[in-house]
């Protein structure tokens, strides 16, 4: 079955006072229909300006450079702002971590609601607001009726998030792309939303491309894991084989960096030392080298291709590369604490 979604080598650059900076590089990746995949890697990895790109949403200083974005039979690297336009918010939608940012203060939830229903599914006003309601019902949202009524500022983050969630999934899209949707929530909110989710992406057969930096709300929710470093993907492969053998020097060290309850009496956290190079200063080689246990010679020279490594297995990295059959990459040595 062809995926729903096919990224291929894409490249993203932005202009800027003087020059362009490239921020995201060779990402390739491909989504199915009905499956969750998560993006995951540290803040400036590149991970919302690859979504973005999807949605046509770079803005005027943002511009792909190379490869392609196939949804369907289209080419939404080709296509026009109008076909965009027609496909944001009807074929694909998008969360946000901060609600406010797409929810409009002067008007009411309804209101908002209403216009985006009767605009994508061309429903009277009437039809509108009761399939609004029922939305809002469906997520959660106590009182739906009345509430239609109220504006953002008077919601909390859950509850706004819920609004968000419905406006997304009111029009059935065929791709949810969330990025970092419940990062600005707390942990008893943020595990109903994602359930939410998936609850609803259950009924729809909706695609999600659920984004975080949270390795945690990867493993609850995910079906398969793209890792990100420093604008490209390091390495790709189904959840457990993630978690389990995961391959990637940068991958393992996330890993490490979750808090275990088994530690938490010695309150011990390892952590990546160093941080995600700037698109300025990209380091030659292998992008991760400056911060990597395992560094050799080599991998300050030339840059590791994404290789396959096992079916479904990804990883960008030249000591894996030696000998695929064989984990030659160990846990870090206790190079950090806490
Ligand atoms: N509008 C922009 N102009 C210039 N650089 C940008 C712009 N948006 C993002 N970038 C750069 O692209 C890189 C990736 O950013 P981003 O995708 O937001 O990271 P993430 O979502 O993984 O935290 C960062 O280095 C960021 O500074
Ligand atoms: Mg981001």
């Amino acid at each position: 079955m062809r995926p729903l979604l096919e990224v291929n080598q894409l490249k993203i650059a932005f202009a800027t006072d003087k020059d362009e900076v490239v921020s995201v590089e060779e990402v390739s990746f491909t989504v199915n229909s009905g499956e969750t995949i998560g993006i995951v890697g540290e803040s400036g990895c590149g991970k919302s300006v690859t979504s973005l790109s999807i949605m046509g949403l770079l803005g005027k200083n943002g511009q792909i450079k190379n490869g392609h974005i196939l949804f369907g039979d289209e080419d939404l690297t080709k296509v026009t702002e109008q076909r965009l336009r027609e496909i944001r918010g009807n074929e694909i939608s998008m969360i946000f971590q901060e609600p406010m940012t797409s929810l409009n203060p002067v008007y009411s939830i309804g209101n908002q609601m209403v216009e985006g229903i009767k605009l994508h599914l061309k429903m009277s006003t009437r039809d509108a607001k009761e399939y609004a309601i029922k939305m809002l019902d469906k997520v959660g949202i106590p009182r739906a009726r009345e509430m239609m009524k109220e504006y953002p500022h008077a919601l909390s983050g859950g509850m706004r998030q819920r609004v968000m969630i419905a406006m997304a999934l009111a029009c059935k899209p065929k791709l949810l792309i969330a990025d970092e949707p419940t990062t600005a929530l707390d942990v008893t909110i943020q595990a109903q939303i994602l359930q939410l989710m998936q609850t609803l992406q259950k009924e729809s057969e909706t695609a999600i491309m659920l984004i975080t930096h949270d390795l945690g709300v990867i493993a609850e929710t995910a079906d398969r894991v793209i890792v990100m470093y420093a604008g490209q993907v390091v390495e790709e492969a189904d959840v457990f084989t993630l978690f389990k053998e995961p391959k990637h020097p940068y991958t393992q060290g996330l890993l490490a960096s979750i808090p275990h309850l088994e530690y938490e009496n010695e309150q011990r956290l390892v952590s990546i030392p160093g941080s995600v190079p700037s698109v300025k200063h990209m380091p030659k080689g292998c992008r991760f080298h400056t911060r990597c246990p395992f560094a050799e010679p080599h991998c300050q020279q030339e840059q590791p291709e994404l290789a396959s490594i096992q079916e479904g297995h990804k990883v960008r990295c030249w000591l894996v590369e030696k000998d695929p059959l064989k984990p030659v990459v160990e846990k870090p040595k206790e190079e950090s604490v806490r």
